[in-house]
Formats: structure tokens, sequence, C-alpha cells
């Protein structure tokens, strides 16, 4: 029998089959809900304070108040009474129960919280992705559980054999179904810049600053679908893919090279700092 994951419900702390939610809970109901994916190697959390100070920002936008110092109680514990050293926490702030459905919630709700620690191999292979429109709300810069259009996307894509996708509004690339887009272009990085289209990845930072150390630039700007179709290597980053580099892209021609120097030499130095 599967070891049950180790979960921790609104403070208690306890395998994740045990706990119990009301169908009430707005996470089930209307997705009211933020969340962040927190990795750690080494039984030590990778960018900790970032992921953090994104949660914070997240409940922020959806006026939900969080006792900061529990959520950070919760998610080291979760780390370090994990029985494996290399994985990641799951941690999902709820705005509460609400006594029926309504949009409207009602006045101080009492927050919902709920994480769990999952093992996980920071190894990646190559990604077959495809490109399609990005159908979703023009607030992805919070990482609410709300992801329908995420969801539809990479699904529709699975069934086409891809790991993941690349989306575009309107021919301009925003990012993957669960990372953040790099590719490489008449020999720079380049990265579409944020806005409120695109999730402010902690990976795709952490990568960026630490390319500046070795004074390579990456470049944050508009791009488009046609710059993909250019570029000479392509990968996709997030907290659990570390950086993936893309094989193929099934619609749209385009010459990847998976071992182009800039992406091994991205890849060394990401790996160097953060997994090592
Ligand atoms: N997703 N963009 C989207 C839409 C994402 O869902 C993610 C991560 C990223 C990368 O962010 P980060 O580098 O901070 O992980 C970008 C997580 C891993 C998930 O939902 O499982």
């Amino acid at each position: 029998m599967k070891t049950p994951l180790k979960g921790v419900f609104n403070g208690a702390f306890d395998t994740v089959d045990n706990i119990k939610i009301s169908p009430f809970s707005r996470a089930y109901t209307f997705s009211d809900s933020v969340y962040e994916v927190v990795p750690f190697f080494n039984s030590t959390a990778i960018a900790f304070d970032d992921h953090i100070k994104r949660l914070e920002f997240s409940a922020n936008q959806l006026a939900m108040a969080l006792d900061l110092k529990e959520v950070i109680f919760e998610i080291n514990s979760l780390i370090t009474s994990s029985e494996f050293s290399n994985g990641y926490v799951y941690y999902q702030v709820t705005r509460g129960v609400d006594p029926l459905r309504s949009h409207i919630h009602e006045p101080n709700l009492k927050i919902e919280t709920f994480g769990y620690a999952k093992a996980h191999l920071f190894q990646w292979k190559p990604l077959r992705v495809s490109v399609c429109d990005d159908i979703r709300w023009g607030r992805c810069d919070i990482k609410s559980t709300s992801l329908l259009g995420n969801v539809m996307n990479m699904n529709a894509a699975k069934l086409d054999n891809c790991d993941e996708v690349i989306m575009h509004k309107d021919n301009l690339l925003t990012e993957g179904g669960a990372s953040n887009l790099f590719f490489v272009k008449n020999d720079s990085i380049c990265t579409p810049a944020l806005n409120g289209n695109i999730l402010p990845g902690i990976t795709r930072a952490l990568l960026i600053n630490e390319l500046k150390n070795y004074s390579i630039e990456v470049i944050e700007d508009n791009f488009r679908l046609e710059d993909l179709s250019n570029a000479s290597c392509a990968w996709l980053t997030s907290a659990t893919k570390g950086l993936a580099p893309i094989s193929e892209i099934s619609n749209l021609e385009s010459h990847l090279d998976l071992y182009h120097p800039l992406f091994k030499k991205s890849e060394e130095i990401f790996n160097k700092k953060f997994l090592s």
C-alpha cells in the first residue's frame, strides 16, 4: 500500500486521507483560493521568502488576511517532517466556508488553509508542446486555483500527446499552462515581459537573476509566435519542472536544438545554484 501524503488542514497535521472539507468551502464552490508550490531540495526550501511574498500578494489581491507566521510554520513543518529530502509543498489558502453558496461572501469568514508535502525528483525530460490561444482571464498574475483555462488547454494538448502548452493572446506569447517560457533568438535569451496575463514565476526570476551574475542578459519584452518559430531553442520553467527543454512544437514550424549552448549553460548555472 502507498504511504499516504502528510498534510495540514486549518493548522492540524494529519494524513491527507483523514482531512474532511465542507462542500460549502469556497474553494469547492468558487475556486475562491490562492496557492503556492514550494520546492525543497536537500530538505531546504528553494526561494522560500519569494514564495511567501507571492502568496501574500495573491491573498491581498483577494482581500484575504493571512496569518503569515502560521503559514511559514506549517510549510516548514511539512518539509522538516517529511521522510524525503527532495520534493515540494502544495499550500492553499481559501476564503473559508460560507453558510450557503453565494457569490458575495459573508463578512469575516474564517480563512481555510490546506497543505501537503510530496516527494519529487528534480529531473526533467524534453517536452513536446503545442501552441494555443490564451483563453484565461486578465489577472493571471494572481496565483489562484481558478485554472480552468490552463486545464482545458493542457488537456486538449494531451490528446495530441503533448506534455505542455505555450499560450498566446492575439499572437503575443504569454506563458506555459503551468510554467514560464524562455527561448533563444539571435543568440539572446528572451522571455515574455511580466503583465497581468502572466504569473511572475519564481523559477523565472531566479534564473534571470542568476544569469545576470554570469553577465548573461535575458531580454524581457513582448514577443510573438513568429519569434518562437524562429527560435533556436526554447524551455519552460517552474518550481517542479525546473528548466525543461522543448523538443518539439506540434502545431508550429520550429527548429529547436535541445542541446543549444545557451540552454546548457543556463541549466548548469541554475542546477549549480539551486539543485546541488
Ligand atoms: N505552477 N505560470 C503558471 C501558469 C504556473 O502555474 C506556474 C507554476 C508557473 C511557474 O511559476 P514558478 O516558477 O513559481 O513555479 C508559471 C505550479 C508549479 C503548479 O501549479 O503546479
